[in-house]
C-alpha cells in the first residue's frame, strides 16, 4: 500500500508487447519507492487494444524490405484510453524508445524528475514502429545509447530507474546522489572500498586499498576523493 506521507512523484504508463519482461524492474529501490507511493507504474499490454481475434500489434511495411512494424492503430487507442491524446498538460510527456531518439542522459532524467507528474513510455519492437506514431502522437524519441537492441522494454527501465533514483525519498541516503557519477554539482565518482582492507585470493595475492583511507584523516581523504574523481 502506498504510503500515505508522500505525494506520487512520477506516474509510469509503459505500453509494451512483452509485459512480462518487466518483472526485472520490480525489485530494489524502485520497488521501495512504489511501495512508498513515490511512483506508480503501469504495464499495459498493447495487445489489449487490439481489435481483431488474433490481437495482432504488427504488420510489414508498405516499403517492403525485412521485418515488421507496430501497427499505429493499437498504440493510439491505449494512448486515449490513458487520456493522454489528443490532449495532455505540459507536465506529461509521451515518449517512444528508438535507436535513432535523443541520448537519455542524468540531465534529463533530472529534469523530468522533478518536471514531470506522468511519463508514458510506448517500447518498440519488431524492425521499428509505423512512423506516424513518431509525427502525431509521442513528443520525443529516446535513445539509451549507440547500439541496436531487440526491443524497447530494456531502454524503458533505464528510464524508469534513472528517474525513480532521483526522486526525494526513494534513496535511503539522499547524499548518495551527490556523490554519483554524471551528477552536474560533482560531475565525477571516486574509487570506493569497503571491508576487507586486504583482500587475499585464492591465488596468493594481496589486493589493498590506498592507505589514506584508513588514515582518519577526513582532510586529505577528501583532497584524495577531488584528486581521484572522473
Ligand atoms: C530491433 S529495434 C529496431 C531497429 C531499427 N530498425 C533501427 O534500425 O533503428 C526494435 C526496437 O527496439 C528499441 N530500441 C532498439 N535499440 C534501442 C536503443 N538504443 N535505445 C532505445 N530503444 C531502442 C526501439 O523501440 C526499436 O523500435
Amino acid at each position: 500500500m502506498p504510503h500515505s506521507f508522500y505525494i506520487v512523484g512520477v506516474k509510469f504508463d509503459i505500453l509494451t508487447t512483452f509485459p512480462e519482461s518487466f518483472s526485472a524492474i520490480q525489485q530494489s529501490i524502485v520497488k521501495r519507492a512504489e511501495n512508498k507511493g513515490l511512483i506508480e507504474i503501469k504495464i499495459h499490454n498493447l495487445r489489449d487494444f487490439t481489435l481483431d481475434k488474433h490481437k495482432t500489434t504488427d504488420d510489414s511495411p508498405f516499403s517492403g524490405g525485412a521485418g515488421m512494424l507496430m501497427k499505429i492503430e493499437p498504440i493510439y487507442a491505449a494512448l486515449k484510453s490513458l487520456g493522454v491524446y489528443p490532449n495532455r498538460d505540459s507536465r506529461t510527456k509521451v515518449i517512444l524508445t528508438s535507436a535513432k531518439g535523443m541520448l537519455w542522459k542524468q540531465s534529463i532524467a533530472q529534469d523530468w524528475s522533478q518536471n514531470l507528474d506522468r511519463i508514458v513510455i510506448i517500447c518498440g519492437h519488431y524492425e521499428g514502429v509505423d512512423h506516424r506514431v513518431v509525427e502525431h502522437l509521442i513528443d520525443g524519441e529516446i535513445s539509451i545509447g549507440g547500439y541496436v537492441l531487440s526491443g524497447g522494454e530494456i531502454p524503458a527501465m533505464i528510464v524508469v530507474d534513472s528517474i525513480t533514483r532521483l526522486i526525494d525519498g526513494a534513496l535511503g541516503n539522499t547524499l548518495s546522489l551527490l556523490d554519483e557519477s554524471h551528477n552536474e554539482q560533482m560531475d565525477a565518482e571516486y574509487p570506493q572500498y569497503t571491508r576487507p582492507a586486504i583482500f587475499k585470493t585464492e591465488e596468493g595475492q594481496e589486493w589493498g586499498i590506498p592507505e589514506i583511507l584508513l588514515s582518519g584523516d577526513h582532510k586529505k581523504i577528501e583532497d584524495w576523493k577531488k584528486r581521484n574523481s572522473k
